[in-house]
């Protein structure tokens, strides 16, 4: 049988000082979130190509359904702040409630916009921290080609 996590990397060893570094940036925005409903406190910190970082945290609203992810948050800031010439390189994802918090469906598609494909998404997982490139994440995401 083939493991369901052929193509993922666990990163039990310690992450490589970027990553760390990163992680540590994602940890300080998740003392930022706004989440009175769920109690679920994210961070995400993404590295540009272009040598700068960005974060970002939740917000959630009374409107359950317009509640911004920490991913989706630090992505538009990103692109508010430098531009839609962006190039993400890698993600750290924090959650403050010592839980799982892999990058939800919607953030993923909405990173692939503009994230390079073997960019590293380090991401608290059931087994400790684990490491994926972005294509491992999101293998077939929406493409709009006209004919
Ligand atoms: N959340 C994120 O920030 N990122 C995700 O990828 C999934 C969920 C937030 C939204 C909400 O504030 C809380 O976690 C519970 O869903």
């Amino acid at each position: 049988m083939v493991p369901a996590d052929q193509n993922t990397s666990h990163s039990n060893g310690p992450l490589d000082a970027a990553l760390e570094s990163l992680l540590g940036m994602a940890r300080q925005a998740a003392l930022h979130s706004y989440a009175p409903y769920s109690g679920f406190r994210v961070g995400a910190a993404l590295r540009l190509t272009n040598g700068e970082t960005v974060t970002g945290t939740n917000v959630e609203n009374v409107s359950y359904g317009l509640t911004i992810c920490a991913e989706r948050a630090a992505l538009v800031q990103a692109v508010s702040e430098f531009g839609p010439q962006i190039r993400v390189e890698a993600v750290a994802i924090a959650n403050l409630n010592e839980a799982a918090s892999p990058p939800c469906g919607a953030c993923r598609q909405v990173l692939a916009e503009f994230i390079l494909p073997e960019a590293p998404v380090v991401f608290p997982a059931a087994g400790g921290m684990r490491v994926m490139p972005f294509s491992a994440l999101m293998p077939l995401a929406f493409e709009m080609k006209l004919k």
